[in-house]
């Protein structure tokens, strides 16, 4: 689809884990036809640079300070589509997977037209890129995503899974490993049960934590600014075994 200057439109788009190379197409032909991008701070600079002549505005966390409220973000993307500005709100990975938000309705309300611009879902794309499948015949056929962010998120979820019966991934997790590998040992998941820590993976401070569950909850993690993606299950033996060496020693040197 081609965008018409006289018609507002937001597209809420998905960045993908941080590599600009993983965008979609669509994503980076909206980037550089936007007139205001929004942009998340786990988004990567050279993803933002896309934007062309954009202006362009960080509404995400920065370096401990709060980021823009929801409802002021939604203000933004409003008045500025009403001026007729092509307005770009961009996020990591999949806009809709485990993305806060609430933009969609928001513009729904607000009689704005949007549209969604599907990206690669970290949840996916970081095992992947450490050759780790989050299914394998044999191995595993399903995987849950959970929110670690919140013990309110994960605990009735993994709660509900019996031992090894799928692989796990979690997003914003880093903080509450500790809980989230007790709680699995708790519920009879074998402590060997292999287990990956993917740090800012696609970008240039990517690093790879590879162990079991039993050593998650104390291993110390390099600070990868936050977003690192754990991955529990059987699939984690599949890492590809030279890279998740050299990984293995940049995570130490890190520390
Ligand atoms: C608010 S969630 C958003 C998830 C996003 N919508 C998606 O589909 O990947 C942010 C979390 O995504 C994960 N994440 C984002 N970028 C990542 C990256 N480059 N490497 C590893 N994990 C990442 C981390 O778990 C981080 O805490």
């Amino acid at each position: 689809m081609t965008l018409h200057r006289d018609r507002p439109l937001v597209s809420l788009v998905g960045a993908g884990p941080g590599d600009p190379d993983l965008l979609t197409l669509k994503a980076a032909r909206r980037l550089q036809e936007a007139d205001l991008v929004l942009y998340d701070s786990l988004v990567t600079p050279q993803t933002v640079a896309l934007a062309g002549s954009a202006t362009r505005i960080s509404v995400g966390k920065r370096a401990g300070r709060p980021g823009t409220s929801q409802p002021a973000i939604h203000a933004i993307m409003i008045r500025a589509a009403r001026r007729g500005r092509r307005v770009v709100r961009l996020k990591c990975g999949d806009p809709f997977v485990l993305g806060r938000g609430g933009e969609a309705q928001a513009l729904l309300v607000a009689g704005i037209p949007f549209e969604v611009v599907p990206g690669v879902s970290t949840a996916v794309a970081a095992p992947a890129l450490a050759g780790i499948p989050v299914t394998h015949r044999g191995l595993s056929s399903a995987f849950v995503v959970v929110s670690g962010h919140s013990e309110r998120a994960y605990g009735p979820v993994l709660d509900g899974l019996a031992p090894g019966s799928a692989t796990v991934v979690v997003l914003m997790g880093l903080a509450s490993r500790a809980d989230l590998a007790s709680r699995l040992l708790r519920r009879g998941w074998p402590g060997s049960t292999p287990a990956a820590v993917l740090v800012a993976s696609s970008t240039a401070a990517e690093s790879a934590w590879i162990g079991t569950l039993a050593e998650l909850g104390r291993t110390e993690l390099a600070d990868g600014g936050g977003a690192g993606t754990i991955v529990i299950g059987d699939v984690v033996t599949l890492a590809h075994a030279g890279t998740t060496e050299t990984k293995r020693t940049g995570m130490a040197r890190a520390r």
